[in-house]
Formats: C-alpha cells, structure tokens, sequence
C-alpha cells in the first residue's frame, strides 16, 4: 500500500508534501526556503529547525513520516536573524 504523503508547514505559510525519508532541504527550497548550513555533518547547529516543537538537525535526518502535519519553525539563531 503506498504510503500518504506528509504535509508540511513551513514559517512562510507555505505547505509542502514529501515522502518518509525525503531529503529536508530539498522539500524548503520547495517552499522557496534556504535552510542556512555549515559542517553539513550534525555538528554546528547551523541547520537546526523545530518540527512540531522539537528540534532537528536537517543535514542529519530525513523527513520521517508523522500521523500529523509537520509545522516547521525557525530555531532562534543568529542564522536566522
Ligand atoms: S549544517 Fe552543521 S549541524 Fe547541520
């Protein structure tokens, strides 16, 4: 059975869809978002965005699939300011 599609609500009011496992930084430029990088490799921070609250390293995890939308915000971080 093929799996649903997850919804996702980035801070630009914008909704994208994406598949469990689905690369993150691919799915924001869908949303015409840069998520900011640095190591690439988990270890700066520089990535981070809060998924329904919790906070994620996108360089080091996929899109995983969720019974709910996902709503994304920005990590308070100088990045991002
Ligand atoms: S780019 Fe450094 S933790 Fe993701």
């Amino acid at each position: 059975m093929k799996k649903p599609l997850i919804k996702i609500n980035w801070p630009n009011k914008v909704l994208t869809e994406a598949n469990e496992g689905d690369d993150w930084f691919n799915n924001a430029k869908k949303a015409n978002i840069i998520i900011p990088t640095g190591c690439l490799s988990g270890s700066c921070g520089a990535c981070e965005i809060d998924v329904n609250g919790k906070t994620i390293r996108p360089c080091i995890t996929n899109i995983e699939l969720s019974d709910q939308e996902l709503n994304i915000e920005f990590t308070t971080d100088p990045y991002w300011n």
